[in-house]
């Protein structure tokens, strides 16, 4: 099996430091460390790419435990001196396989190389139709080589780090496969920027280090960044964004990144809450120290930059990061405070803790003075979300079907959930201001619906919009291990909705 048409390896100059280069496997390449055999119920095990000893070895524990690939199943096969563990795992039926089942095995199998201290991983995915197309093959090799990830800037490296991951495509899957390890790598480097950023703490992650980390990215990708302070903040009548800043001895930064001269315009917004105690309206103790996240959308968004930078996409991308740390203080704006926002409408201020919307009234509506042909807002919005669609997937909003159709599938191509959820007039009623235009609160239930429709308030003269409240899959929470922190949740999505839009222009 195998031969040369199956074969490639990875010269010296492509591995790279961060993400793990997703390499292509070349047949029985695997001295030592984990073999992980994707397997689904209706097909046999894709075995045909291991070494001849391992695949006589595995058909024949495979033949004699009775192996059907149920979901959650596995077997292992010990090959040899015990340098090399082969293990199948069950995917169930093939017509249930989509990407966020194929995520959970590949978590499993980071799991599985942490606690063998395998130094060296290769994965081999079922022959499936999901796995099989462009996007399908990118998002696999981008998982792949996200399983090495850790943040471990502040603490001893925290498991025995993977050096080199590996997949071996499905039969007739080459091609595909080494086309997509492009897009595989710009994205899976996006992500680690966006989550390293995330995961640093608000002690560092100030809206003044943000933007410094924002400036730096532009250096390196020749974007063109401009980073506006409180004063110029005034001068542009970001009155919104300087309240909620106003507790903080961390200023608020607003930062613009422009790069490309050709194609579509679009705008990517960003919420950039650098820490979110809540403010004057101060939130309750427990888990606070997650609202360190409450700046992912503005890192996916600096994710999504770089990626489409090293792509070379012809997009006219502008990125807009409002960013400012919430807290309470003798400074702080408060409850029952009137703002007048960038847009000349006046917001009445209920509750200090829904400041993500005010922020981002003030940059949505820079943005949407520059006339893009598209405009995606993603921020860690509303715990009403998280009610909503759990950790599962983030919450879609766009008048413009063309633009939810192409982001939902841009994002179930990419491993990301969304669900598109309404824009209801009631909801935009539930927001009329009594002292002012708006006020920033909405009654008791729907939450998140009401944070749209108020976000929609300052996206009004651009058609094409969508609102992506990530509040629920930004990070992941609990106890250390693979899985904890910042996600990236969004760069994919993006990247895969760029390539899309290119692509149908
Ligand atoms: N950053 C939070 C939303 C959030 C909460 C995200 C929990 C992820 C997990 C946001 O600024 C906020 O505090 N929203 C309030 C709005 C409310 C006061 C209308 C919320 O959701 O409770
Ligand atoms: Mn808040
Ligand atoms: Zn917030």
């Amino acid at each position: 099996m195998g031969g040369a048409a199956r074969c490639y390896t990875a010269s010296p100059e492509e591995t790279l430091s961060g993400p793990l280069r997703p390499v292509i496997a070349e047949q029985g390449a695997l001295t030592r460390g984990l073999v992980a055999i994707g397997c689904v119920e209706d097909a046999p095990p894709p075995l045909g790419g291991l070494s001849p000893e391992l695949a006589r070895l595995a058909g024949q524990v495979v033949e004699s435990r009775g192996w059907t690939g149920k979901t959650e199943r596995q077997l292992t096969v010990s090959a040899g001196d015990g340098a090399v563990t082969v293990v199948l795992y069950g995917l169930g039926p093939s017509r249930e396989l989509e990407h966020p089942r194929v995520k959970r095995w590949l978590d499993r199998v980071a799991g599985d190389c942490a606690a063998a201290e395998a130094p060296e991983l290769l994965v081999v995915p079922p022959v499936h139709r999901v796995l099989g197309t462009p996007a399908g093959a990118a998002t696999l090799l981008r998982q792949v080589a996200l399983l090495g990830y850790a943040f471990d800037e502040y603490r001893k490296p925290s498991r025995p780090a993977l050096r080199r991951v590996r997949v071996l495509p499905p039969v007739r899957g080459e091609g595909v496969y080494r086309g997509a390890r492009k897009t595989a790598a710009a994205v899976a480097r996006g992500i680690t920027l966006a989550r390293d950023l995330a995961n640093t703490p608000g002690n560092r992650a100030t809206p003044a280090w943000i933007a410094g980390r924002a400036r730096a990215l532009a250096r390196r990708i020749g974007a063109r960044a401009q980073v506006h302070g409180p004063r110029e903040l005034a001068r542009l009548r970001m009155a919104a964004l300087l309240a909620v800043g106003r507790g903080s001895a961390n200023t608020p930064r607003l930062v613009r990144l422009e790069i490309g001269t050709h194609g579509p315009a679009v705008a990517l917004v960003g919420k950039g809450v650098t820490f979110d105690s809540g403010g004057i309206s101060l939130k309750p103790g427990p888990a606070m120290d997650e609202m360190k996240y409450d700046k992912a959308g503005a890192c996916a968004v600096l994710g999504a930059v770089q990626a489409v930078a090293e792509l070379g996409l012809p997009v006219r991308l502008r990125a807009y990061l409002p960013l400012a740390e919430n807290m309470p203080g003798g400074r702080a704006f408060r409850p029952g405070d009137v703002v007048t926002t960038r847009s000349g409408k006046t917001v009445e201020v209920l509750n200090t803790d829904a400041e993500g919307r005010l922020i981002l009234a003030d940059a949505l509506t820079l943005a949407v003075e520059e006339g893009p042909e598209a405009l995606v807002e993603l921020s860690t919005l509303t715990g009403a979300t998280v009610v909503a669609l759990g950790h599962h997937g983030a919450a879609l909003y766009s008048p413009d079907d063309g633009l939810a159709r192409t982001l939902l599938r841009a994002a179930e191509d990419g491993g990301e959930r969304l669900w598109r959820m309404p824009l209801w007039p009631e909801f935009r009623e539930e927001i009329e201001g009594r002292h002012a235009d708006l006020r920033n609160l909405g009654g008791k239930w729907g939450g998140a619906n009401t944070a749209a429709a108020f976000l929609a308030e300052f996206m009004e003269g651009c058609e094409s919009w969508a609102h992506l409240d990530v509040a629920g899959t930004a990070w992941h929470p609990g106890e250390p291990g693979p899985l904890f922190g910042a996600t990236g949740f969004g760069v994919a999505t993006i990247v895969n909705w760029l390539l899309a839009t290119l692509d149908a222009g």
